[in-house]
């Protein structure tokens, strides 16, 4: 008969005065699906209005476009993988080779989501760090000059 084993110990990298740092995702951090959800329904709200940017959405599929958009962006920041599950690897530069990402469209697309996370209001580091994402993987769609 072996000994019952003690717990093991969690691993973290700090602990403080309420226990173990927190080593969660930014997803949960931020508040999980309700608050990308709300920054992407903010987003379109934006889309939606921009002369530019709506004819280049299949204008039937708004809240197609709002799924595909939030689970993109849940997977990548830690949360549930759906997006993947349903439409395989990204492939992101690939999808958005049909549209004409100018850097005219690249800058309304950053305009919109930058006012989507203004109404957000994440913790600092959380949207220092969005923001910084959405401008590199903005600046890598574009796929247009003229
Ligand atoms: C730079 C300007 C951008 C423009 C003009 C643009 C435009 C579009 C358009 C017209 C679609 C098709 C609508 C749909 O079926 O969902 C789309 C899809 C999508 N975009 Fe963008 N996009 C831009 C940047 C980005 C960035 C920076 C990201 C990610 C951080 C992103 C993520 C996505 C995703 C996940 C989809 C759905 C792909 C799929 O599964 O089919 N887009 N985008």
């Amino acid at each position: 008969m072996t000994e019952p084993q003690p717990p093991q110990p969690r691993l973290t990298l700090r602990s403080g005065a309420e226990g173990p740092a927190v080593t969660d995702t930014l997803w949960a951090q931020v508040g999980g699906t309700d608050t990308f959800e709300r920054i992407v329904r903010r987003f379109y709200d934006g889309v939606r209005e921009d002369p530019l940017l709506a004819p280049m959405y299949p204008d039937a599929d708004w809240e197609g476009a709002i799924w595909r958009l939030r689970t993109f962006l849940e997977q990548y920041w830690g949360g549930p993988t759906a997006y993947s599950e349903e439409r395989g690897h990204p492939r992101l530069r690939m999808r958005h080779a049909p549209f004409p990402v100018t850097p005219d469209a690249k800058e309304r697309w950053l305009r919109h989501m930058h006012a989507a996370l203004d109404a957000a209001e994440l913790p600092p580091m959380h949207d220092t760090a969005f923001r910084d994402y959405i401008e590199r993987a903005a600046l890598a769609m574009v796929n247009r000059f003229e």
